[in-house]
């Protein structure tokens, strides 16, 4: 049945919004766990509420992962030249077609903007870290992400996401310990709401997320919303699309 109670979700809509205390809230209907279709419209309503900001936009970053693929996929094609898009952070560990840098490109291209890449591993020595950093062209686009006016993030489970990152076994044992429960662009987060870990990434800094305007988070699947619940004050300044499986699941969480 393609006709859905509209009435029934904007009442789902308007509690999750409260209990996360998020700046928005969209919810599609089902639940991408059991019907992968349900990804494609999280992007088709993410592309539509980034597509309604983005005249206000001049630099967009952008995580990886298979969510905000489905938004880049969605999005039409159109003209704004002048607006920039950025990998949120370095990190080639997952499929290339779901990288960040990809996804970057992918977009700029859609909107006839223009991208910055940067072509770094997921995790690295400190050492080499400290290295990399110093390197021109890195600042350069640090800095364009560090003065990014919209982040476009997935949500991942955090044991997931650090299996998905090839983090070694004796990192993800600690992360179980320390009771990890939700991963955003290399940042693990607690219960409530701590981060308990960070990947050793080059990208854009948690302390410098509260500056951007439009912060846009999506996630299907009802087994993400203990990783949604887990994101501490973050949640306050984001616009969430989400699903009737993620949204039910945080009710009844409650
Ligand atoms: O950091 C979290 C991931 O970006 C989520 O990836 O959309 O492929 O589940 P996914």
């Amino acid at each position: 049945n393609i006709v859905y109670d509209i009435k029934g979700l904007e009442d789902v809509k308007a509690r999750v919004k409260e209990i996360l205390k998020a700046k928005d809230v969209y919810v599609v209907p089902g639940d991408a766990d059991l019907n992968p279709y349900v990804l494609k419209e999280i992007g088709i309503l993410a592309s539509k509420v980034i597509f309604s900001l983005i005249e206000d936009v001049k630099i967009i970053a952008v995580t990886g992962g298979q969510t905000v693929k489905e938004v880049v996929d969605s999005f039409p094609t159109c003209s704004f030249k002048d607006i920039l898009v950025v990998p949120a952070r370095g990190g080639i560990g997952q499929e290339v077609e779901k990288q960040a840098n990809t996804l970057a490109a992918s977009l700029a291209k859609k909107i006839n903007g223009s991208y910055k890449l940067l072509h770094l591993p997921d995790t690295m020595d400190e050492e080499i870290y400290n290295l990399l950093i110093k390197k021109e062209e890195v600042q350069e686009v640090l800095n364009d992400i560090n003065n990014a006016d919209m982040l476009v993030f997935g949500i991942g489970n955090a044991i997931e996401m650090a299996k998905r990152r090839k983090l070694s076994q004796d990192m993800i044992e600690k992360l179980k310990k320390v009771g990890a429960i939700g991963e955003i662009f290399g940042y693990y987060f607690d219960k409530a709401g701590r981060i308990v870990y960070s990947t050793t990434t080059i990208g854009i800094k948690l302390e410098k997320i509260k500056n951007i305007k439009y912060m846009i988070g999506v996630a299907g699947g009802s087994h993400k919303a203990e990783a949604i619940l887990s994101l501490g004050e973050i949640k306050n300044n984001t616009i969430f699309v989400i699903d009737e499986g993620i949204a039910k699941k945080i009710m009844s969480l409650e």
